[in-house]
């Protein structure tokens, strides 16, 4: 039997697709496995959305032509976003690579598997679709807690400085049939929670079902104890979004919220399609009907043109809002979008000032909402064995913070109540407590 890995890189989405790409595989006679060492085909699944990504991603290519030297039959295949940028040109320098293949190329692997046979010479195909979003195709998914769920695929924002819309094409929903088939059957193979998954998962759209109706009907599927989603866009967060979120209690209460930058001027320029008055209404309104929700994001410093007036007011609405915690990123200039066009690019240096001085106010913010939580009681999810101690848990609260606590008798993939009883960085701990309504139900 011949046997295929696949190394991940990037977003929750590329996790996503290489467990597609996984049960394409197995489903042609692959068997799975852990190394590349002794691999028959070895998949890249890559990012573009920074220079870095694809910079570990050529040095990754240079190990492997070794590798390949050493076993010419091993097929080398390139898959997802930075496949998709690149197209053809990596063969000038890479003729070793095998397969070039886009997001929406999956399908046609087998198709690809069985023309590198008979030909042995590299395929690219990185067809855009209007219309793939995977149906009726199911995950080979590792053991867990958590099932992957792509609900949809591509972004139509088209954010001044993100290569997403061009690597990933436009956007299109799977049907809410699809979906819910999905879940069932995750929760047959055991998986407790589910994260909805998409470029701009809250745009989801299938004839006329919008992302609140899928929510509730994901809510309503038996036995799925959580349900996550990411990534929202603030444009698409209505009331009846955060109503369902309110009423559901499998629904958890943790929203990331990509700010990306405070100024007006900049928002516009980056074309986020909101004001830092209207993000900060939205943050209210949140608050006010989901309280204690988790708040996350992502911010960039130094895109094209920022003063550091402008940079200082990203500062100013992190202070009035104070997430719960966020990713923070120099602006990486990436060929073919609307910002490479602008004139005016910050220095290496400034860029990596401001990253630096954004980090530190997080790590306060960090550090103040998660000292709230101290001698609260949260429901977490028991999900694994603490890296330090096999004494202790690991698991996750509903606002998606990881708790570590004493195991006592408890299991994995148990919903325990814990007592926060301190935090440090970004980990809270805590102690395990029997539930208070049960305990009152006895007294
Ligand atoms: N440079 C830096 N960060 C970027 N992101 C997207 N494109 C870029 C870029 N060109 C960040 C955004 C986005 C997150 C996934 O990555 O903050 O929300
Ligand atoms: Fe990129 Fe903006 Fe689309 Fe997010 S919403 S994927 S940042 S273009």
């Amino acid at each position: 039997m011949k046997n295929y890995y696949i190394e991940t890189y990037g977003c929750q989405m590329n996790v996503a697709d290489s467990e597609l790409v996984a049960s394409i595989m197995e489903e042609n006679g692959y068997g799975k496995i852990d190394t590349v060492e002794s691999a028959d085909a070895v998949f890249l699944n890559t990012c573009a959305i920074r220079e870095h990504a694809e910079e570990k991603i050529h040095s990754r290519l240079g190990v492997l032509r070794k590798e390949k030297e050493k076993r010419p039959h091993m097929i080398l295949g390139l898959m997802g976003c930075m496949a998709q940028h690149v197209k053809d040109d990596i063969l000038e320098s890479k003729p070793y690579v095998d397969f070039v293949l886009g997001p929406d190329s999956y399908r046609r692997i087998p198709d690809i598997l069985r023309r590198h046979e008979q030909k042995n010479e590299s395929i690219v195909d990185t067809r855009l679709s209007r219309f793939e979003v995977y149906s009726g195709m199911y995950p080979s998914r590792n053991e867990g807690i958590n099932a992957w769920i792509s609900i949809m695929r591509g972004c139509d924002k088209f954010c001044t400085f993100c290569i997403v819309p061009f690597t990933r094409g436009r956007e299109r929903s799977r049907s809410v049939k699809d979906i819910i088939q999905e879940v069932r059957r995750a929760v047959d193979d055991g998986f407790v929670e589910v994260t909805l998954l998409g470029q701009n998962v809250n745009s989801f759209r299938h004839r006329g079902e919008r992302f609140p109706d899928l929510l509730q009907a994901v809510a309503e599927v038996s036995g799925v104890q959580r349900v996550r989603f990411t990534s929202p866009h603030p444009q698409d967060i209505d009331d009846d979004m955060l109503f369902v979120m309110r009423d559901n209690a499998n629904l958890c209460k943790s929203i990331h919220l990509p700010l990306q930058a405070g100024s007006d001027r900049i928002l516009k320029r980056m074309n986020r399609t909101y004001s830092q008055a209207e993000f900060l209404a939205l943050v209210s309104r949140i608050r006010d009907l989901l309280p204690g929700c988790g708040l996350t994001t992502d911010i960039i410093v130094g895109f094209p043109g920022e003063t550091r007036e402008e940079f200082d007011e990203t500062l100013q609405v992190m202070e009035k809002i104070k997430f719960d915690s966020a990713f923070t990123f120099k602006y990486s200039p990436r060929p073919g979008t609307k910002a490479t066009e602008y004139s005016d690019h910050v220095s290496e240096s400034e860029k990596q000032a401001r990253l630096e001085s954004l980090i530190t106010v997080q790590k306060r913010h960090t550090l103040f909402r998660n000292r709230r939580e101290i001698s609260e009681i949260v429901k977490v999810m028991v999900e694994k064995e603490s890296k330090k101690s096999s004494d202790v848990w690991a698991g996750r609260t509903d606002t998606n913070k990881w708790v570590l606590f004493a195991k006592k008798t408890t299991q994995v993939k148990q919903m325990v109540n814990v007592r926060i009883t301190d935090a440090h960085g970004v980990t809270l701990f805590g102690e395990l407590v029997s539930d208070p309504r049960r305990f009152h139900a006895v007294a």
